[in-house]
């Protein structure tokens, strides 16, 4: 009994093996193998979002740091070992990411339910994509295909090689993304999930001295108290200025007090932030500089329902990157660390 078990177990494996090398992903993929997957990454998305809106931006922003270094594959998870002390996660470029707690608490209730079935590059495809859902109120919302093997690489010189810094021109992320496949409508895209949470000071450092035409001065001056008050440490504030406090608002940008939401959503406000020079990074501002770029920066900033629509493309497609060729791969046990070394 044990060694039929035994077998079917690493035929199973085998199966799974064969079906990811072929690097075919398909929606409903564990529906045969776990059943309930998805609803139990969501559950915890919710769960997580209800506590802190903050989470869902991290997650969103997850999606982007783990797919454009060595495709979908989970190596942003992985933390530093005695093996591997330099993973992606400590890149200057990887500053201020979260959500990993969230995703090996995930992890760690579907290995009780389904031990070795669920990787962690899907589950945090899948929490991704239940964050925009959630943080759009469901206006972007699309079907993920699933089968993705975890990594067994992770390197903080790739991940500073591979993704673009918020310091880069408009050629620089141009050809930061066209390397992934990425049309320049895409970056004008994807660039609006900065609709949504944070970053340090250290990030847009330059713009605290950037002139008018790159900066709306009040905005600017607003940026310039709110990272003073960190005592000589890096404080974060917020990417859209409509998620601001009404205090400091009122009092660098009374003009903007009506712009205020109580609860930060997933949307095309950006584009209209960004026309108007109130965006954090220099990256941000740089959509501007180029015809095509500030087109369709105009272009999502008169049609909400368009950016939705393509937004979930661009996510979707960004989900599909694929692990370099003949990379292998691995269910992980926790998404922290791989398996064997
Ligand atoms: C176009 C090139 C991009 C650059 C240069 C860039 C750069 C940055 C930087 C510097 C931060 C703040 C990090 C910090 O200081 O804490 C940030 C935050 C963020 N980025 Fe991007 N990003 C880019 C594209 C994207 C894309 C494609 C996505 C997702 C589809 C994304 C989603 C986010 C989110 C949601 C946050 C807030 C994260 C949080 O609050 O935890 N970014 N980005």
């Amino acid at each position: 009994m044990r060694l039929t078990v035994a077998v079917i177990c690493s035929l199973v494996a085998v199966q799974l093996w064969v079906t990811l090398l072929a690097g075919e992903l398909k929606v409903g993929y564990y529906d045969d193998k776990c059943s309930g997957v998805e609803d139990v990454v969501k559950s915890h998305v919710i769960k997580a979002i209800i506590l802190n809106r903050g989470n869902g931006a991290a997650l969103v922003r997850l999606i982007f740091h783990d797919c454009f270094v060595r495709g979908c594959d989970g190596s942003v998870l992985l933390d530093a070992s005695g093996v591997n002390p330099r993973p992606e996660k400590v890149a200057p470029v990887s500053i201020g990411l979260e959500g990993f707690d969230i995703l090996e608490e995930i992890k760690a209730d579907l290995e009780r339910r389904c031990p070795g079935v669920v990787s962690c590059a899907d589950i945090l495809i899948f929490a991704a994509r239940d964050a925009s859902s959630i943080l759009s109120n469901g206006r972007v919302r699309f079907d993920v295909p699933a089968g993705r093997l975890d990594g067994l690489v992770s390197s903080a010189d790739e991940a500073q090689a591979e993704l673009p810094e918020p310091t880069f021109t408009i050629r620089q992320l141009i050809d930061s993304f066209a390397r992934k496949n990425f049309t320049v409508e895409e970056l004008v895209v994807l660039s609006g999930a900065h609709s949504v949470g944070d970053g340090h000071c250290s990030s847009f450092a330059a713009r605290l001295a950037a002139p008018p035409d790159q900066i709306t001065p009040s905005y600017r001056n607003l940026l310039n108290y709110k990272c003073s008050r960190g005592g000589g440490a890096d404080p974060a504030v917020v990417n859209n200025a409509r998620d601001e406090d009404l205090a400091t608002v009122a009092r660098f940008m009374p003009a903007f007090v009506g712009k205020l939401r109580p609860v930060s959503a997933l949307d095309n406000t950006y584009y209209r932030n960004n026309l108007d020079k109130v965006v954090n990074f220099n990256s941000d501002w740089q959509l501007l500089t180029q015809d095509e770029t500030r087109g369709h920066v105009h272009e999502y900033a008169d049609n909400a329902a368009l950016w939705d629509h393509d937004f979930a493309a661009s996510l979707l497609k960004l989900s599909k990157l694929p692990m370099p060729a003949g990379s292998k791969g691995e269910i992980r046990n926790k998404c922290s660390s791989i398996n064997h070394r």
